[in-house]
C-alpha cells in the first residue's frame, strides 16, 4: 500500500515507524496549541462528533490508540460512561504530555497512558469493549496489521471508532482547502513546531491515505462488520465505525 511508504524525512533510511515515532516526540511540546490553531478549534468538535457514535452504552474498558496527549480520553471520560481508558501511543514524549494533562484534570484513577505500538497490542484477546483512533491511524506504519490487532482485543460485539483525515471532494471548498492545506498549514506549522518536515507530512499523508469506501474496506478486510462513514466539515476529516 503506497501510504504505508509515505514518511516525514525522506532524506533519512529509518523506516517509518522510527521516522513517525522521532516526529512526534519533537512536536509534542506544540502539538496541542498548533491544533487548536490551525482549525480553529473545531477539532474538539470533531473529536465529541466522533465519541457520540460510541452511543450511551456501559463500557467497561476503552482502548485508545495513538492518543497523543490523551485528548481522546479526556473527551471521553466527559460524554461517555467508561470505567477504564488505556491510551497508547508510540512517542513517550506525547505520553508524558498526556499524563500531565491526566493529573492535572484528576483523572488518573480511571486514564492510564503507556507507551506502546498499535501494531503490536501487549493486551489478551478479547479484552476491550470499544477501541478508538483519532488521527492516528495514518501514521500506522502498517495499517492492516494495526486493524488485524485492534480486532484481535476486542471482545464480541465490540466497537471500533476511528477518526481521520480525508479529501473533501466538493467544489470549490475542495480546491480552497487545498491551498490551505498544502501552502499555509505547512507554513505556521514549520514556524511553530520548529520542525520543517511535519506540517507537509500531514498534507502528504493525507493525499496519499485511503478515505471514504476505500477506507471502509479496508476496515472490512480486518474482519469488522457493520461498517459505515460519516465525512464532517465538508469532509476534513471522516467518523468511520464498525462493530467486531
Ligand atoms: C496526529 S497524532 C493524534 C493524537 C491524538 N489521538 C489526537 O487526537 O490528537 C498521531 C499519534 O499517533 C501516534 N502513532 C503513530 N504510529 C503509532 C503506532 N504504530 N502505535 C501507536 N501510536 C502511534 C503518534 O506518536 C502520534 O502521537
Amino acid at each position: 500500500m503506497k501510504h504505508n511508504k509515505v514518511v516525514p524525512y525522506h532524506d533519512k533510511m529509518e523506516d517509518k515507524k522510527t521516522q513517525v515515532t522521532s516526529m512526534f516526540d519533537r512536536i509534542a511540546p506544540y502539538y496541542d496549541l498548533l491544533n487548536r490553531m490551525l482549525t480553529l478549534g473545531i477539532d474538539q468538535r470533531w473529536r465529541k462528533k466522533a465519541i457520540a457514535t460510541l452511543g450511551d452504552r456501559h463500557y467497561t474498558r476503552i482502548l485508545d490508540l495513538a492518543t497523543g496527549t490523551a485528548d481522546l480520553p479526556v473527551a471521553m471520560k466527559k460524554s461517555l460512561r467508561v470505567d477504564n481508558i488505556i491510551g497508547l501511543d508510540i512517542s513517550p514524549k506525547m505520553i508524558d504530555l498526556g499524563k500531565k494533562k491526566i493529573q492535572e484534570k484528576k483523572l488518573a484513577e480511571s486514564v492510564s497512558l503507556e507507551v506502546g505500538d498499535s501494531e503490536n497490542l501487549r493486551f489478551e484477546d478479547n479484552y476491550f469493549q470499544a477501541a478508538t483512533a483519532s488521527f492516528g491511524v495514518r501514521n500506522f506504519s502498517n495499517l492492516q496489521k494495526g486493524l488485524d490487532e485492534i480486532y484481535r482485543v476486542l471482545d464480541k460485539d465490540g466497537k471500533l471508532m476511528i477518526l481521520e483525515f480525508s479529501k473533501p471532494t466538493i467544489f470549490p471548498f475542495k480546491q480552497l482547502f487545498n491551498l490551505y492545506f498544502k501552502f499555509i498549514l505547512p507554513t505556521v506549522g514549520r514556524i511553530t513546531s520548529k520542525d520543517p518536515k511535519a506540517y507537509k507530512y500531514l498534507y502528504e499523508s493525507v493525499q496519499a491515505f485511503p478515505d471514504y469506501d476505500d477506507m471502509a474496506d479496508i476496515i472490512r478486510k480486518s474482519g469488522f462488520i457493520n461498517v459505515t462513514y460519516k465525512p464532517l466539515t465538508l469532509g476534513i476529516c471522516t467518523i468511520y465505525t464498525g462493530k467486531k
